[in-house]
This record gives C-alpha cells, structure tokens and sequence, in this order.
C-alpha cells in the first residue's frame, strides 16, 4: 500500500494530508490545538535546549514568561541569502534545521495516524519565493533540505494554489468542466492561478497544458500587521523619536531601519546585535521621547513582540467582520489603546492592496483570456477573508463568481491530490 504526506508548511499554519488507497483525508496535526487541525509554524527553544513545535511553542513561551527564544514565520527568511543560520542557546542552527524540526514533528503525528513509517512527501511552495530566480531556487533547495533531515527520502513540490485548484476540482461533478482563477491569500505569500478544471478527471494525468497562468507578491497577511504595527502603534516604540549625537545640538531622527526592523517582529531579535543596542543606548542619553526609547529596550529584551502582534492580528481578523476595532496591549509601563476603522486599515495598506491588485491584473492577462470567460474565482487562505480582497475580485469578476473555500485547508488537501501526478505521472 502506497501512503503519501501532504504537507503545507506555511507562514502562519502548517498542515497534514494523508494520501493512500487513491484517496486523501486531511490530519489533525496539532493535538494541543481545539481546533486541531492546523499547528502554528512556530518554534520555542527553552534555556536547556528544548524545542516544541505549535501550541505547545506557544504554551511554554507564555508561561516561561517569554524567557527563550519564540520564533515565527521561518518560511520567510527561505529566500533570504544573508539568513543561513542562527544561534541559540550557544546552538548553531541552519535555516533547514528549524523548518526540518517542524516537518519532523508533522510527520511523526502523520506517522502515528497511519500506524507505519511513511518516505514520501509533496511539499507545496509558493509561485514566488523570491522574484530572483537564484534566491528562489535556494528557497526551494532549502526546503527540500529540511524535508530530507526530517527522514523524507522522496520529495516532491507543487505550486500552493494549484493544489488549492486541484481541491476545488474534487468538488466538481463527473465531467463538469470550469476555467477558474484560484487566489491563495496566505501569511506570507499571495498566489494565484488560472487553470483548467474537471470533476472526475482527479488529477491522474499531467495537468501542466490545463495550467494557463501563474503568479504571485510577497504581500499577504504578515504584510498587513507590519503596516498596522508601522503607522498605528510604532510610535509608541520611538518612531518619531529625535535624539542629538555626541557634541552636536541638531536634533536627529532615530534611524528608520530600527523601526523597520520591529515592524516585522520575526526579525525583533536582529535588534539585539551589539552595535544596534549601543545606537539605542546612545539615543536615550539625549532623546524628547525617553519613554518610548525604554519601550523600544523593553520590546528588544523582554522578547514581548509575539503579543503585541498578536494583538495587531486579532485586530486585523475582527476588521474582516467589523467596521471597527481596538488594537489593545499592556506590558509594565505601557499601554495601548488605538481605535482602527475598516476604512483606515484600508487606506494604511492601499501601496501593498495596489501590489496584490497588479499581480491578480497580470496574472488574468497571461491566462490570455478575459475576465468574462473565467468561470469561478476560487479564494482561499486565512487572508482572503479581508473584504478588500474579496472586493478587487467582485469588481474584475462580479460578485456571483466568487466562491470562497475553507481558507485553512484546501491547499493540503489539494496537496494530497496530487501524489498521482508525481508517482503515477503516465497516467491512469
Ligand atoms: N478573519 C481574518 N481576516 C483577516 N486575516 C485573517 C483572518 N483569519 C486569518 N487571517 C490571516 O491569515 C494568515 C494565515 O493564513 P494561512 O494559514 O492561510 O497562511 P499560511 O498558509 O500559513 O501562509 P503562506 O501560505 O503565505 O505560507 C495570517 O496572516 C492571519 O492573520
Ligand atoms: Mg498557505
């Protein structure tokens, strides 16, 4: 009996399919999760060297009191070339080490389920890593690394919405046919895809001639929090703070680097390189906003940016259902309260709604067809909730294609869908 992993390893969620028998069922992969199904693609390291992976990272960073090291979105720094590798604890780890930590934990649950050792797995990515082909090349080899060090000894890859297409397709009557435009709206990445589809057809034959464009931008949900972060909160941690360098009276502005830094607080930890602490120890001697420099301190050392940017994200997901929302967040001597509207949110992110729009635009246009002969726009991933992103595509297709299917699971399921593709690729 031939069993096959479907893995999304994702930005925010990771998730399991199994494969076997010519049918796949999706895989509780978290069991410390409620919900079960999906784990949070985090890592905690304690001081003595543990690691947990998902719910139970976050369990032990919370009541560690943050003490160790909490990271998130690893899937991001994959394209990153000066990111090989860190230390913690006096512990190198490459990049593939800690994605392989989390494929490890995911197969060992999947192991469990099916009662056997299973070597073979299809691996989605994104349509774009990177849009340098050499950095998107290394993301994908890294990847494929990770999977190897988790005892994976068959790898395969398949674009994430394309795998979200082939789970739309399992929804299709036999013979059914549908051109559909399928946009996977994620942590990281937004992906898309123009394809062909056919019920009954289950993916048992090369489907590359039903595949009429892809394409997808680096904006998606962790994007929108940075920028919540950047315009609605981070002047609480010194962005407009001035400061005079040693023997001069002009006044300086804190350097936009640091703020950027923070604003994406899987990279917080960079900040505490010696020379950026010395640059902000040197800022609070003289600053007009000692308050949020010693923010900033705090922020850095006490590790506390993963609640804080939980705070931004929840109130991003409640601005998905709700005009309004209040981005709230206390630690020691600080306390945030900011209102945010829908409408605001909306106009704090219209550069990167303008990337997201450009690329579904170019992305129709090298289908070769017009927005009149797609039949469904299939939406899916935990961002496509945002109306905004359910409005670009009621304006270009009309609000009666739109079809939205489950945002969390449809891109492993559709992973699971394609084994035959890979295994039995000659067809039926
Ligand atoms: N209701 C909501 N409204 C807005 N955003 C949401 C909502 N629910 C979840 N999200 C966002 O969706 C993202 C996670 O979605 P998903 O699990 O599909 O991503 P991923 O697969 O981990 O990432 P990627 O595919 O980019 O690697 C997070 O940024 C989260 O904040
Ligand atoms: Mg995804």
């Amino acid at each position: 009996m031939q069993i096959v992993f479907g893995i999304d390893f994702g930005t925010t969620n990771s998730a399991l399919s199994v494969y076997r028998n010519g049918t796949v069922e999706v895989v509780a992969v978290d069991d410390n999760d409620g919900a079960g199904e999906l784990m949070r693609s985090v890592l905690y390291f304690n001081e003595e060297n543990e690691i947990y992976v998902g719910q139970e990272a976050i369990h032990h960073y919370v009541s560690d009191g943050a003490a160790g090291r909490f990271m998130q979105s690893i899937k991001t720094f994959l394209p990153n070339s000066s990111f090989d590798s860190t230390e913690v604890f006096g512990r190198r780890y490459t990049i593939d080490d800690l994605v392989a930590i989390i494929l490890r934990k995911i197969k060992t649950r999947g192991e469990a389920y099916v009662g056997c050792p299973v070597e073979s797995v299809v691996l989605g990515r994104p349509v774009v890593f990177s849009t340098d082909a050499v950095k998107d090349a290394m993301a994908e080899k890294r990847l494929e690394n990770a999977a190897r060090k988790s005892g994976f000894k068959n790898i395969w890859f398949q674009y994430e919405p394309i795998a979200a297409a082939l789970a739309f397709e399992e929804t299709l009557q036999a013979g059914q046919e549908r051109t559909v435009f399928i946009g996977d709206f994620g942590g990281g990445t937004s992906d898309f895809s123009v394809i062909r589809v056919k019920g009954g057809a289950f993916s048992r034959s090369d489907r590359r001639s039903d595949v009429l464009s892809l394409g997808g931008v680096y904006v998606a949900g962790d994007k929108f929090d940075s920028q919540i972060m950047w315009d609605k909160v981070a002047y609480h941690f010194g962005r407009y703070a001035r400061y005079k360098t040693m023997g001069k009276d002009d006044w300086v502005g804190i350097p936009k680097s640091i703020i950027y830094t923070l604003c994406q607080w899987h990279r917080i930890p960079l900040l505490r390189a010696r020379k950026t602490r010395e640059l902000i120890r040197v800022v609070k001697g003289t600053t007009d906003s000692r308050q949020a420099i010693e923010n900033l301190e705090n922020i850095i050392n006490d590790n506390f940016g993963f609640f804080l940017f939980q705070a931004i994200e929840k109130t991003k997901c409640e601005l998905s259902g709700q005009e309004q929302a209040l981005i709230s967040f206390t630690d020691r001597n600080l306390c945030i309260n900011e209102e945010l509207g829908k409408s605001e949110f909306e106009t704090l992110n219209a550069e990167n709604f303008q990337q997201v729009a450009n690329c579904i635009d170019e992305v129709i246009a090298r289908s070769g067809l017009m927005p009149a002969q797609i039949d469904t726009v299939s939406l899916t991933g935990g961002t496509s909730r945002i109306p905004y992103i359910q409005n670009l595509f009621a304006k270009r297709f009309g609000r009666d294609k739109l079809e939205n299917r489950d945002a969390f699971t449809s891109v492993v399921h559709g992973l699971g869908s394609s084994v035959p593709l890979f295994t039995n690729p000659s067809g039926y």
